[in-house]
């Protein structure tokens, strides 16, 4: 007995081992964690329980029958955080750089199947070279096999990557199916051709970081919801953001006793909008202001800063929100602040998460840059995307709202349940000084009439209660009572029941 029990342990540290000390010394070398202290770092200590330690690839070209290690190059199991399960997978770049085999893929997909069982999230920690390129279709086919149920569970149980290592070619696409994507500055990169095939295609001289690093994906490309400093700022983090989660689309979001009372005012709100309609405000103070204990975890910060997406909690449960950001491009709704707020609202209802909504946003924004990039399209995708959803929706407009955007967001008519309104809104087709050199257009020269119009307009439209006579705005609250509105509107909507004609799936404009 005791030497099977030796046997084990040594089987046991040949897979702790990985790719050997000098390798391990090597990630360290370049700050990374190993995959097995990243998952010490992300689990609640001691609940991991690791799976198939003992698999090994099968192939037999290039001298690989010599090469195999243990784990094949992914640690995977379950374990919790926080106390609630999770499913992971931590790719080990020490092992073959970490690239995909079929034995490989194998263990992912059977934490996915699992996670799909019970209901539970499955966070993917990537770090990888790829396909096993001794491997060459067996690898293929394996990443296919992981795609096929990325798309399968998608909107019934969370998916998390977090990219820790490079992630390159076909290998992408398995993180750009989940729900989101996190990365780690200056060690990670994603890209579906890497710099030497990009200098031979397209001429362009660009490096790793440039081309796919946190930083690109994080700010330009959008592929990235967050970039972290660090693998341990990165596992904290995602540890925090898990907790706003539901285990899975039939699971309810965790409960936290809320500490911050439901009825908390705060006067300072009263004046965030300033006297003049055109000067910019910070949407963030408003969201930090009403959410419980001023817990934002904001999503995309710096991708599309014209909206503002991220969970908070009210009255202890998590909301997904959504705000026009006046402080860029005026809060205008544009491509790609479209498509970042569509795909989180849609996030939220695949897991039953209330939406909260604050609106100032002057329009669509104009161009041929916008045209041309196929702004009709990509707004569709948000007004759409509001419009399909059927949970909890309570819209508080804080200043503009105006013409189609006013429409799209969250307004009453896509099925807004309380839609409410500070006494600074202005909700119209257009702002006061267009709507008069449309409509009033023989009097352009004549400044003073152009003014007195102007003010007309204003004085009869940029206000709530036009929309307020109508039903539209079902109250004009003050701003320093618009936490207790909200969780008491979310309160009372606790159990809304509304459900879409049966269809076999919508057609979404992509
Ligand atoms: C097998 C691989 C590998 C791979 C790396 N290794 N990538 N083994 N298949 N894809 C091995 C290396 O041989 C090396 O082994 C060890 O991992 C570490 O790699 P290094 O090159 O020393 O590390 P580094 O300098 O940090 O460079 C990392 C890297 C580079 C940039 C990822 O390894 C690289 O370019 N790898 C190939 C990437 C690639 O072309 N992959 C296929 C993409 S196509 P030793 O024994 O020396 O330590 C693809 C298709 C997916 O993935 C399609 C899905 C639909």
């Amino acid at each position: 007995m005791r030497e099977i029990l030796e046997e084990l342990e040594r089987r046991r540290e040949a897979a702790r081992q990985g790719g050997g000390q000098g390798r391990i010394d090597a990630q360290h070398a370049k700050g990374k964690l190993t995959a097995r202290e990243r998952i010490g770092a992300l689990l609640d200590e001691g609940s991991f329980e690791e799976w198939d330690v003992f698999v090994e690839h099968r192939c037999v070209d290039f001298d690989m029958a010599e090469k195999a290690v243990p784990g094949d190059g992914v640690v995977t199991g379950h374990g919790t955080i926080n106390g609630r399960t999770v499913f992971v997978f931590s790719q080990d770049f020490t092992v073959l750089g970490g690239s995909l085999s079929e034995a490989h893929a194998g263990k992912i997909c059977k934490v996915m199947d699992h996670a799909m069982r019970v209901g539970a999230p499955v966070i993917g920690l990537n770090d990888s070279g790829g396909a096993r390129i001794q491997e060459g279709i067996d690898s293929l086919a394996g990443y296919a096999e992981v795609f096929q149920r990325n798309v399968l569970a998608s909107g019934v149980i969370p998916q998390i990557s977090m990219i820790m290592g490079p992630c390159a070619g076909g290998a992408v696409y398995s993180p750009a199916i989940t729900d989101f994507v996190f990365m780690v500055r200056d060690t990670s990169y994603m890209y579906v051709t890497g710099p030497e095939v990009v200098k031979t295609v397209t001429h362009e001289t660009v490096t790793h970081e440039e081309l796919g690093g946190a930083t690109t994906h994080s700010s330009r490309s959008g592929v990235a919801d967050g970039a972290f400093d660090n693998d341990i700022d990165a596992l904290l983090s995602l540890r925090r953001f898990i907790d706003f989660l539901p285990a899975s689309n039939v699971d309810e979001t965790p409960q936290r006793e809320p500490i911050d009372p439901v009825d908390r005012s705060d006067p300072s709100l009263d004046t965030l909008v300033p006297d003049n309609p055109n000067k910019p405000y910070d949407m963030h103070e408003l969201i930090i202001k009403v959410v419980d204990d001023g817990d934002f975890f904001e999503l995309k910060p710096d991708f599309a800063g014209n909206i503002l997406t991220g969970f908070g909690r009210m009255g202890g449960s998590t909301v997904g929100l959504v705000a026009n950001q006046p402080m860029v491009l005026a809060g205008c709704l544009d491509i790609q602040s479209s498509v970042k707020a569509a795909r989180f609202v849609r996030f939220c209802d695949a897991f039953s998460i209330p939406i909260v909504t604050f609106v100032d946003v002057p329009g669509f924004l104009p161009g041929t840059a916008q045209e041309y990039g196929g702004i009709i399209r990509h707004g569709a995708k948000l007004l759409y995307a509001y419009a399909e959803c059927t949970v909890p929706k309570v819209t508080v407009i804080t200043r503009k709202a105006y013409g189609g955007a006013y429409d799209v967001m969250a307004s009453k008519h896509l099925r807004g349940d309380v839609n409410l309104a500070w006494p600074t809104a202005e909700i119209a087709v257009m702002g006061p000084k267009g709507a008069v050199e449309i409509i009033f257009r023989k009097d352009i020269g004549n400044d003073e009439k152009i003014a007195q119009r102007t003010e007309e307009y204003r004085q009869k439209f940029a206000n709530p209660f036009v929309a307020g006579h109508r039903g539209f705005i079902d109250d004009v609250i003050l701003p320093s009572e618009t936490r207790t509105r909200i969780c008491r509107s979310l309160s009372m909507l606790r159990n809304k029941q509304l459900e879409n004609p049966w269809r076999k799936h919508g057609n979404i404009p992509l």
